[in-house]
C-alpha cells in the first residue's frame, strides 16, 4: 500500500524573520513535495473555494474570524476515502495555534481507522501549538505518530530532516 500526503499551503505574501515577502510556493508545499520525492506518496492539496487574501495582514484577520466561529470553509475538491493508503502524512501551516479550518473540512470526512498519521507543520515560532490535540480529535481511529515541525524560513534546508523523519 502506498502513502498519501494531505496538506494545505498558501502562496502569496508571507512573513520571513521580520520581513514581508511574496512567495510563489507555500512553505508547507515545499515539505509535501520532499515527502513525495522521498516516499513516492500521492499528494492531495486542500484548496478553498474562496481564496485567502494575498495580503498577509488581511489573511491573518480572515483566518482569525474563521477560527472564532469554528468555520468549515468549502473546499474545491473533497477526498472521499483513504482506504487505499497505509500512512497518511498531514501537513499544514500553524494558523493561530492550530490547523487552518479548511483542513478540518476535509479531515472530518475521512475514516482513519487503522491508519498511521504523520503530522507536519511549518510555522513562525509556535510549532504545532494545539494541532496534535486537534488531530487526535478529528482523525478518528488514526494512530498519530511523532510529528515534524519546521520553521517556515527553513524549508529549503530541511530535506535531510524530512528524510530522517519519514524513515522513522
Ligand atoms: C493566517 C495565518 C496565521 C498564522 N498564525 C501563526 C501562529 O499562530 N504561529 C506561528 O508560529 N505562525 C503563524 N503563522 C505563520 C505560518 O504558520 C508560517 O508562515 C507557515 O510556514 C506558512 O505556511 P504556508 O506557506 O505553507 O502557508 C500564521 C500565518 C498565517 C497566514
Amino acid at each position: 500500500m502506498s502513502d498519501l500526503v494531505i496538506y494545505f499551503s498558501r502562496s502569496g505574501e508571507n512573513y520571513f524573520g521580520g520581513e514581508l515577502k511574496n512567495i510563489e510556493k507555500g512553505n508547507t508545499e515545499v515539505i509535501a513535495e520532499y515527502i513525495q520525492e522521498l516516499t513516492g506518496a500521492d499528494l492531495f492539496k486542500v484548496e478553498t473555494v474562496i481564496d485567502y487574501p494575498q495580503d498577509y495582514m488581511e489573511c491573518i484577520d480572515v483566518a482569525k474570524k474563521e477560527q472564532q466561529v469554528a468555520a468549515r470553509p468549502k473546499i474545491k475538491e473533497t477526498l472521499e476515502s483513504i482506504d487505499a493508503y497505509e500512512t497518511i502524512y498531514i501537513g499544514f501551516p500553524n494558523w493561530w495555534g492550530t490547523l487552518p479550518m479548511a483542513m478540518f473540512t476535509q479531515l472530518e470526512q475521512l475514516d482513519f481507522t487503522g491508519k498511521a498519521v504523520k503530522p507536519f507543520v511549518t510555522h513562525e515560532g509556535s510549532g504545532f501549538g494545539s494541532a496534535i490535540k486537534d488531530l487526535k480529535k478529528y482523525c478518528k481511529g488514526g494512530e498519530i505518530k511523532q510529528g515534524l515541525s519546521i520553521p517556515g524560513a527553513n524549508v529549503y534546508d530541511a530535506k535531510d530532516t524530512v528524510r530522517a523523519w519519514v524513515e522513522e
